[in-house]
């Protein structure tokens, strides 16, 4: 029987990478979002709002997905919200293919809150896990949005028959533009606008992870992870940490930014320094720097997360994360993390993101 995904979240930076995986793979591929355009050639669009299930049902009126790919979420103010809201976005999906019988797996993304806690006792003192990060750690008492998310793929795996497989990426480094997170583009802005005013490129997190060592994830590496999940026999029913499988000290890898941006750097200097007040009146030169080098977006705050990099560089303990469950099962993909920067980097100078 021919695959059929659907990746739902499809323009975001977990999303839009997997699509276009999923595509270059020869997989009949639709991307669902609120508005789905993107450049990806192959990739079917299916224009639908996950909160409105009879709007879901007409999208998908034709569309008989055999994978389905859940890469989305909404930021809400409280953790209760977010319980609410992005448990909903799960359980409408599910509820609206239901009848049609055609769904074989699912493979939610989540992340590495599940260890670390919700955004409301995120990586807070007195309760901070054992790293590196387990897959087999249980959760923690706090309630947190990803524990809702999984529970209503475990209910519908019951109600439905399909497997299903859960994805816990670090911080993930790839492209995308106007998504809710993205520290890699976030951090190319800083360093361009470092570039452009003569200022140095400061390092705006904790002593621990300046020191400490740290781990990432390419959107490209998660992708492959949940396409290799998604059709293995022996990884179903399973959840998976992922990261590039390597590495490194943000004290390394913060002058190696610097040297591709040629600019100067500052390290930890005894205090956290947020880069969401470094960056917060710098709308207008954003604005100016834009016209100057024709770039495509002049809105700050739709290509700047500061509020998400200073949460993950002021966390008070290194974080990193092991990656044994896959590694047994045989996914052994691997992805250079100054790669992924680099990269990075170029597609965004390349779509004329930064000058
Ligand atoms: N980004 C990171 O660094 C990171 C790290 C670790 C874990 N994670 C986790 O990974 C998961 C995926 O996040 P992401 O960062 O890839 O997300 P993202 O880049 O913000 O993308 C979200 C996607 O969902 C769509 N969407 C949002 N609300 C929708 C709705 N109501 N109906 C239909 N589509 C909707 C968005 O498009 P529209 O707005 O057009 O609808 C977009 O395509 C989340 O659980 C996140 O917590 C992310």
């Amino acid at each position: 029987m021919e695959n059929i995904a659907l990746v739902v979240g499809a323009t975001g930076i977990t999303g839009s990478n997997l699509a276009q995986e999923l595509v270059t793979n020869g997989w009949t591929t639709y991307g669902l979002a609120r508005n789905p355009n993107s450049n990806i050639s192959g990739l079917i669009p299916v224009k639908a709002d996950l909160l409105d299930e009879d709007n879901l049902k007409v999208a998908l009126e034709n569309i008989s997905p055999t994978h389905i790919f859940f890469t989305t979420w909404m930021r809400n103010e409280t953790e209760e919200e977010n319980i609410k809201v992005n448990s909903a976005l799960v359980r409408n999906l599910l509820n609206v293919l239901s009848p049609k019988k055609s769904v074989q797996h699912v493979a939610l993304v989540t992340g590495l809150k599940h260890y670390l806690g919700p955004f409301e006792a995120y990586a807070k003192s007195g309760s901070l896990p054992e790293t590196p990060l387990r897959e087999e750690q249980p959760r923690l008492e706090y309630p947190n949005f990803y524990y809702a998310q999984e529970d209503a793929v475990y209910e519908a795996s019951e109600r439905d028959s399909f497997t299903w497989s859960i994805h816990r990426p670090h911080t993930v480094i790839g492209y995308a533009v106007g998504n809710l997170m993205n520290m890699g583009t976030t951090l190319a802005i800083y360093a361009s606008i470092c570039k452009e005013t003569g200022s140095k490129f400061i390092f705006p997190g904790s002593s621990a992870q300046w020191n400490g060592l740290s781990d990432v994830t390419d959107a490209r590496i998660l992708a492959k992870q949940l396409i290799w999940a998604s059709t293995t026999e022996g990884a179903k029913n399973q959840a998976f940490n992922i990261t590039n499988g390597d590495i490194f000290r943000w004290k390394w890898l913060w002058e190696k930014i610097a040297d591709h941006f040629q600019i100067e750097f500052e390290g930890f200097d005894n205090n956290i320094r947020p880069l969401e007040k470094e960056l917060q009146n710098d709308q207008e030169l954003w604005e100016n720097i834009s016209e100057k080098y024709h770039l495509k977006e002049n809105n700050l705050s739709k290509i700047a997360s500061a509020w998400h990099t200073d949460l993950d560089l002021g966390r008070p303990i290194e974080v990193m994360t092991d990656m044994a469950n896959s590694r047994k099962l045989g996914f052994t993909s691997y992805q250079s993390t100054l790669d992924s920067f680099k990269d990075l980097f170029r597609k965004l100078k390349e779509e004329k993101i930064i000058p």
